[in-house]
């Protein structure tokens, strides 16, 4: 395993790190999360992705049992959570970063967890109704608290960054440093274009996810949903739009062509695209079933094959798509 800073910080995350979206309770039980975390670990992965939201605040107490049974020490490894959604209807409690929100939304995820402390936390999403100095002093507080380590942002725009780190600079508070967005070979504008003066002025770091773009990238859904997939979960029929978008398809179909002349699997090559971006701190992969995560560890090795002729065939096969 490669681990990269996180940025500018002096927190070191593996290259591979594994997260816990629609699979842990939905799809993975505590005994399957052992596993899975069990692989990761023994690959060298020392962070774990997690959010308050997934499956409810369920995802959570998954891990934070799996973790319990596994009983790695504390310092080997960074668990994450994220907070924005809310798991409550009050007025206060949802879609919002208020001060309010946020310090109760940090102890449920903690006692979920049975953790102490996370390493990471992120806003979830900006909420353009909170005073982004407000969030700020927030978040500097759970950190002031030893609720969390670090501070970051997931799916922000590059000025709702600039402009938080800004206030904790001007008030000396801990600022947010890293990013958590979406990047894989269909969806790159934002690491790759808008984010790009963060990296190069702050050093703003990254754990970025979906590197299947949720699947679409391994090439099951070429000929239709099949029914083991998270295409066919109920709750994420907004997600089977993209799943059956046919201009993806087909790229997806001419790039499995190419993995298949330098003999590798398309979601290894796709994988590991990611991890060639200097930017990227950590690839946060998903699996709901073992092999998936066995296959996934072993991105780190197709990372060679991808020479700067693979890498300029696969922006050719992408050049004409539209959502890039
Ligand atoms: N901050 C955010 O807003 C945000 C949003 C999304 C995700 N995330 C984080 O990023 C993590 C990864 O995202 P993701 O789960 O969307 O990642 P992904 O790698 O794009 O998709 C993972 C899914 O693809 C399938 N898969 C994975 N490896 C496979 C393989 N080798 N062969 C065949 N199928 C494979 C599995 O679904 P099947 O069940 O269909 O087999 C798996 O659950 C999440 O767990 C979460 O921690 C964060």
């Amino acid at each position: 395993m490669e681990y990269r800073h996180l940025g500018r910080t002096g927190i070191q995350v593996s290259a591979l790190s594994y997260g816990s979206w629609v699979t842990f309770h939905t799809q993975v039980g505590i005994d399957a999360a052992v596993e899975s975390m069990t692989i990761a670990y023994d690959a060298g992965v020392n962070f774990f992705d997690n959010a308050e939201a997934y499956a409810d605040g369920k995802s959570e107490e998954v891990m934070g049992t799996a973790l319990k049974k596994l009983g790695w020490r504390r310092g080997s490894y960074l668990v994450s959570t994220k907070l924005f959604w809310g798991l409550n209807e009050g007025v206060n409690e949802k879609n919002t970063l208020n001060r309010k929100y946020l310090i109760e939304a940090m102890n449920g995820s903690l006692k979920r967890f049975d953790l102490d402390y996370v390493d990471l936390v992120f806003c979830h999403r900006p909420d353009p109704t909170t005073p982004i100095e407000e969030t700020v002093w927030a978040m500097h507080n759970l950190i002031e608290w030893g609720k969390a380590l670090y501070w970051g942002t997931s799916e922000w725009s590059a000025a709702e960054i600039v402009s938080a780190i800004e206030i904790a600079e001007r008030h000396h508070l801990h600022k947010p440093v890293m990013e958590q967005p979406q990047y894989n070979l269909l969806s790159r504008e934002r690491m790759e274009k808008e984010y790009t003066r963060l990296f190069a002025d702050y050093g703003y770091g990254t754990t970025t996810f979906s590197p299947l773009a949720a699947g679409l990238l391994t090439g099951k859904y070429n000929n239709g949903i099949p029914a083991d997939s998270r295409g066919a979960l109920q709750g994420l029929e907004w997600l089977r739009e993209r799943f059956t978008d046919q201009e993806a398809i087909e790229k997806v179909k001419l790039l499995g062509k190419l993995a298949d002349e330098i003999g590798v699997s398309l979601s290894k090559m796709a994988i590991a695209w990611c991890l060639k971006n200097p930017n990227v701190s950590t690839v946060i992969t998903g699996a709901s079933r073992v092999e998936q995560m066995h296959e996934n560890m072993k991105a780190m090795d197709v990372v060679e094959k991808l020479t700067p002729d693979v890498m300029s065939r696969i922006d050719e096969i992408l050049s004409t798509y539209k959502k890039n």
